[in-house]
């Protein structure tokens, strides 16, 4: 994961660097660093934690050009010292580096071998190391040579203390864009770090590197080639417009959902994207992603295979790739991502992609990779999601495929069913909610160690998905199981006093639900039932019933989930966490 940042220019870089470097921290904040040439010395600061963390420490450092690193550890601890920028021992060069070396260790030996010593426990220190062992004059194909002895992906920016006004590049499965105007040059995993800076930036692909000075950009291949590229407009990037008043990303993201809804509904109606989605040739519909985009895969195919009578199967996408899964020409891959940058989720596109599947993205971020290598893209228009944990982004994906699982139906059956009127109904309920049960409830849950949640079919889904969230900002152990699994094993974990959220929408499924909350019941468990069905008869000391309102049971689960987005972060508050930033996480999941 991490983010990386570099800058060439007139502007104090320690400024521009680290406010960069605070739009990528959704993709990790274990540690941050900043290194800036400066009379021919490169000056190097890092931090354990969080940007702020550095920006305390950071006084005025401004030389003509630097590079700054935002950590997500995957190879030793969260420590300063394993924090980038990483610099060979000779303090030549210093790095940045996105990605895993996964060929670090033999590399790391071999240098050893030649007296050279390592101060970070990092695979990326290899890269600083190789940089200054390499013998070839011309940098950039030093880089290059450097690059071809590297197993794994990487996006790096590397600076030489003797080439003050140069920044070098390399891509390799992970993101890098580079922008230039007027003398001054930015660079970073995302296009939001060049967002108001350029007009026009490059998207390096796999394989290319990039000489970067104020004067201009040069672009190479893997054999040292220059080549030419084509530059992209710097447009519909929108970047977070801040907290507001609120609290927390994650509060604010929640209470937009009704508002995102309604965009939904305004694109999708004023557009035919949906209509493009063509299954006449199509035998079946795999959907792949990852965690709670995942999830909404899962909501998805309920959706697809109940209304469009067609083979529809979701796949986490970490599985999916290493399965040898059956694709064809006939096969329609539909890809769910929030950012578009998850790695297994852009290996899975790719394999299916290469046995000849028609590609789907179902994103947020519509010039990500996902959306960049996809035929079709349906947007999920939630807007900017900074908060960790996904909730708007989420209610928008199942929403986007509830509506395409009506458009097929539509087609397919030939009906003329209005769907968007359901959700707009949606929008307004959702307004109306004020939370006060799940408000009390977020104080007991406070104390807990363990929670379960119950539902079937579509219900099972949103159990997931709650449990999820749960876990994620509360810490709290939690798991979702099919209600009609509790006999096989689940019934086991049942003590006084346990927690089981019951979760029933769907009528037909009310009294099969029921009684597994019942089963639950008589061996002490506490059931908490949210639904929009009339349950007060069986209201007790050890069964609480949240009403929710009663609207076309088809859309319930994005309403829903709501209940169980505000639960887990009023529970994350009250236990004193951060629930926008929960330990050991990042936002966007860039290596495998
Ligand atoms: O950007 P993506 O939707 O591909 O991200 C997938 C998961 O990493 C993500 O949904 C993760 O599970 C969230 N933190 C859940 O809240």
């Amino acid at each position: 994961m991490c983010g990386i940042v570099g800058y060439i220019g007139r502007m104090r870089s320690d400024e521009i660097l680290l406010k960069n470097l605070k739009k990528l921290e959704y993709r990790g904040y274990d540690s941050s660093g900043i290194a800036v040439l400066k009379n021919n010395e490169i000056i190097v600061r890092k931090e354990s934690g969080c940007i702020a963390n550095l920006e305390k420490t950071v006084e005025e450092i401004y030389g003509s050009c630097g590079i700054a690193h935002t950590r997500w550890a995957t190879h030793g601890k969260p420590t300063k010292e394993n924090a980038h920028p990483h610099t060979s021992s000779d303090n030549e060069w210093a790095i940045v580096h996105n990605g895993i070396i996964e060929n670090y260790g033999e590399l790391k030996e071999d240098l050893i071998s030649k007296n050279i010593s390592f101060s970070s426990e990092t695979d990326s220190e290899v890269v600083a190391q190789l940089l200054s062992v390499e013998k070839n004059e011309n940098l950039m194909e030093r880089v290059i040579d450097v690059c071809g002895k590297l197993v794994g992906s990487y996006a790096l920016i590397c600076v030489n203390k003797n080439t003050p006004n140069t920044l070098y590049l390399a891509k390799q499965k992970s993101p890098l864009y580079v922008g230039i105007k007027s003398g001054e040059v930015f660079v970073g995993s995302d296009p939001i770090c060049l967002s108001g800076m350029v007009d026009n930036y490059y998207s390096l692909e796999d394989g290319e590197f990039c000489q970067a000075s104020s004067e201009k950009l040069v672009f190479f291949d893997s054999y040292k080639n220059i080549i030419n590229k084509a530059s992209v407009k710097l447009e519909n990037i929108n970047y977070n417009s801040g907290l507001g008043d609120y609290p927390h990303y994650m509060l604010k993201e929640i209470e937009e959902v009704p508002s995102v809804l309604r965009r939904v509904v305004d694109v999708y109606k004023q557009s035919n994207i949906l209509d493009k989605i063509d299954i006449s040739n199509v035998n079946k519909i795999i959907i792949v992603g990852c965690g709670t985009a995942y999830h909404a895969g899962l909501m998805g195919s309920k959706y697809i295979e109940r209304l469009v009578r067609i083979d529809c199967s979701c796949h986490v996408a970490s599985e999916f790739r290493y399965s040898d899964p059956i694709i064809d020409d006939k096969t329609l891959a539909i890809f769910v991502s929030q950012s578009g940058e998850t790695a297994d989720t852009i290996s899975a596109l790719d394999l299916a992609k290469s046995k000849g599947a028609k590609i789907v993205a179902l994103t947020n971020v519509l010039y990500s990779t996902v959306a960049k290598k996809s035929d079709i893209i349906l947007p999920v228009c939630a807007g900017p999601e900074i908060a960790v944990a996904s909730t708007k982004a989420y209610s928008a994906q199942i929403t986007v495929f509830y509506m395409l699982a009506k458009c097929l139906q539509n087609k397919v059956f030939s009906k003329n069913v209005d769907y968007f009127g359901e959700v707009e109904k949606l929008s307004d309920a959702l307004k109306q909610i004020d939370f006060e049960d799940v408000r009390e409830l977020s104080k007991v849950l406070v104390d807990k160690k363990e929670a379960f949640f119950i539902g079937r079919n579509r219900d099972y889904v949103t159990s997931e998905e709650a449990s999820l969230k749960l876990k994620e900002i509360t810490y709290i152990n939690s798991s979702a199981y099919p209600a009609g699994e509790l006999k096989h094993g689940f019934l086991a974990l049942i003590e006084n006093d346990t927690y089981v959220f019951m979760i029933a929408t769907e009528k037909d499924l009310l009294e099969k639900t029921l009684n597994g909350a019942f089963e639950s019941m008589a061996r002490g468990g506490k059931i908490f039932a949210f639904s929009q069905f009339d349950l007060k008869k069986y209201e007790s000391e050890n069964f609480k019933y949240i009403k929710m309102p009663n609207l076309n049971e088809e859309v319930m689960p994005i309403l829903s989930i709501s209940y169980f987005q505000m639960l887990s972060y009023l529970t994350s508050i009250a236990k004193g966490l951060n629930p926008d930033k929960p330990r050991n996480l990042a936002k966007s999941v860039t290596v495998e």
